[in-house]
């Protein structure tokens, strides 16, 4: 059964079972308080309270039920999650407007595995196909060949909506990830009930307790009722992120998520998205114009170039990078001479 569950919906299945087994033995435990108040000297009284007691039985052999199914199906969640690959991507093409004048391959052949935990940097000039990437990854676009599996499960046929629930995604534009009409409560809502379908939540007070200490940190504590157009766009994009967080996705993309804001708040979102990283041992891939925050920040540094990837580096080599030798490394492994560093340093 736990074949198919994504991971919002294997917890919000182990909430309700834990919510079943707590009924049934608060039942239970009701019971035999009642059977100990009645009088056992009396003939009644002795039937009732052993009949009460055979009912207690009844209603905690079903509470040890439970339990037991919930610890079988994290068994079987954590088996199917030991040592797998979060992501794999095996031969991945992209080819837009395929046998027209404008064709376009976007991705070529891709291969790239991604292990939990891993905090990739993504960097590479304009057009190398790093937005058609993640736009794979999270089935904005079908690939045109090539498979996508996502903690055990292919996904390559797998609608955007669906893949959604595990795939959290904040974009350059701050515009994108939230809706300008509705509440930051009422967004905020939405985005939880995210992979939780036919689950009631409500906007009750415990929720917007909730809400507002989360949003203490980016100071919209006391705006839960303001519509999301009348913030500036840092606010909103701290908002998405948070938002993204809500529903525990397996993976992160991050598209240039801070090139659109002043420096300021692109250092307070980015400051955030470590923090959020780092408290949820989130995943992330995270595409960004700045190398040398590529070359600081994460475990794994890819560049990208005209649909390949051209690197791929972790670990101590990670930490030896410069950004001169990264050029260098680019400028050898791409063959290309830089008209300008802009494509690549300028954040
Ligand atoms: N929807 C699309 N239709 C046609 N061509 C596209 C589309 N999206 C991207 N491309 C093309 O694919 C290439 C890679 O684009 P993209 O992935 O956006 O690059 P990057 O994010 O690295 O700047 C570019 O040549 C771009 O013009
Ligand atoms: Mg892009």
């Amino acid at each position: 059964m736990s074949k198919s569950l994504n991971k919002a919906q294997y917890e919000r299945e182990i909430e309700k079972l834990e919510a079943k087994a707590l009924k049934y033995e608060s039942k239970a435990d009701t019971l035999i308080d009642n059977a100990s108040h009645l009088d056992s000297t009396t003939d009644t009284g002795k039937e009732r309270s052993s009949m009460l007691n055979s009912q207690a039985l009844e209603i905690s052999k079903k509470a040890n039920d439970t339990r037991e199914k919930i610890k079988m199906l994290k068994r079987q969640y954590e088996e199917r999650m030991k040592g797998l690959p979060l992501l794999k991507i095996e031969h991945v093409t992209k080819v837009f407007a395929p046998g027209t004048v404008n064709e376009k391959v976007a991705l070529e052949d891709i291969n790239l595995t991604v292990n939990q935990g891993d905090v990739i940097c993504i960097i590479g000039s304009n057009g190398s196909g790093k937005s058609t990437l993640f736009n794979m990854i999270s089935g904005t676009f079908p690939v045109t060949s090539g498979t996508i599996t996502l903690a055990g499960l292919d996904i390559t046929k797998q609608p955007e909506y669906k893949r959604a629930y595990d795939i959290g995604r904040v974009f350059q534009d701050p515009t994108k990830g939230t809706s300008a009409n509705m509440s930051i409560e009422d967004n905020m809502m939405l985005a939880s009930k995210k992979g939780m379908r036919g689950v009631k939540f409500s906007l009750n007070k415990t929720t917007r307790e909730r809400f507002k200490r989360l949003l203490t940190p980016i100071h919209l504590e006391e705006r839960l009722k303001d519509n999301v157009g009348l913030l500036s766009g840092g606010q909103r994009q701290a908002l998405t992120l948070l938002m993204t967080t809500l529903s525990k996705p397996h993976l992160m993309l991050l598209d240039e998520h801070t090139a659109a804001l002043d420096p300021g708040n692109a250092q307070t979102v980015m400051d955030l998205t470590k923090e959020y990283i780092e408290r949820d041992s989130l995943t992330a891939m995270m595409v960004t114009h700045n190398m040398q925050f590529a070359i600081d920040y994460g475990n794994r540094l890819i560049m990208m170039d005209k649909g390949h990837i051209i690197l791929d580096i972790s670990g101590e080599e990670k930490k030896n990078l410069t950004v001169q030798t990264l050029v260098a490394r680019f400028k050898e492994i791409a063959k290309t001479e830089f008209t300008s560093d802009e494509g690549l340093l300028t954040e």
